[in-house]
């Protein structure tokens, strides 16, 4: 059976002592929270996020590194040094990494696979813009984001990948897809993972959604078949919403029985 999964993304907000004010108030509303909670947050609070969250359910990310292994890359974090710290996973393949930073699929594929060296979880972002949908190009698009980003990535490293379907329309601007096109774009990328892999395989990944989601409409997307989570940006930054949304996306197993 699969985990839930609720990750927040930061992005480029909260200093070091915002990010200490957060946990202080997150963490006692999350305490025994089965789902499993990625914060992923600006480099200059790991360290700090990684202490106060040692005791806690609470697993930290950093939201990008480079793809080498380490050299002559000013300005650039290496998967060795995230590790090394005691991060647990990175984002990679971003939206806004792809279209503000030029990322292209084979960078992001070099990413993933220095990030699983590293023995990071690797929070794997794909979507189609507003354009590719409105064209019926969300399949081809998928199938090209992850066939290239997961490339000699083997079956067996895939239980350190997570995936998250954010379609780029949907991130910031408050618009959420119907419930259908969420459920059925799950369907799809589960359907990639099966012709990359084989069923059974695919059947373990972890697959979430991201865009616009807030403490209301998780209620509704915390529902939906076959989805393992989601990955918040806006909603995140305040611990009260966050928590709120954590809690709609409950593991199966704590789901009361239907009688
Ligand atoms: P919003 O939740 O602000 O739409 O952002 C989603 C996102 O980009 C998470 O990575």
């Amino acid at each position: 059976m699969r985990n839930k999964y609720v990750m927040a993304n930061f992005k480029m907000n909260k200093s070091d002592s915002e990010v200490e004010e957060y946990l202080k108030t997150f963490l006692p509303l999350v305490e025994g929270n089965e789902t499993k909670i990625i914060l992923s947050i600006p480099f200059t609070s790991l360290k700090t996020a990684i202490e106060k969250t040692k005791k806690s359910n609470v697993m930290i990310a950093a939201q990008n590194m480079n793809e080498n292994e380490k050299g002559a890359y000013t300005g650039e974090v290496s998967a060795d040094m995230l590790s090394g710290l005691g991060v647990d996973a990175v984002i990679v393949g971003h939206s806004e990494r792809r279209s503000n930073f030029n990322e292209t699929d084979e960078l992001v594929n070099k990413k993933i696979l220095r990030g699983l060296k590293s023995g990071l979880i690797c929070i794997f972002c794909v979507g189609e813009t507003m354009y590719e949908r409105k064209n019926q190009m969300t399949e081809q698009v998928l199938v090209r984001q992850i066939t290239e980003g997961l490339k000699s990535v083997y079956a067996n490293e895939l239980k350190n990948i997570i995936i998250a379907y954010e379609p780029v329309w949907a991130i910031g601007t408050g618009v959420t897809p119907m419930d259908v096109e969420i459920v059925e774009t799950v369907k799809v990328i589960r359907n990639i993972l099966t012709s990359m892999y084989d069923e059974k395989i695919a059947k373990d990944v972890i697959i979430t959604y991201g865009g616009s989601i807030n403490e209301v409409n998780c209620k509704e997307i915390g529902k939906f078949e076959g989805l393992d989570g989601a990955l918040i940006g806006g909603a995140s930054l305040m611990p009260e919403k966050f928590a709120k949304i954590v809690s709609a996306f409950k593991p199966k197993a704590c789901r009361k029985k239907k009688d």
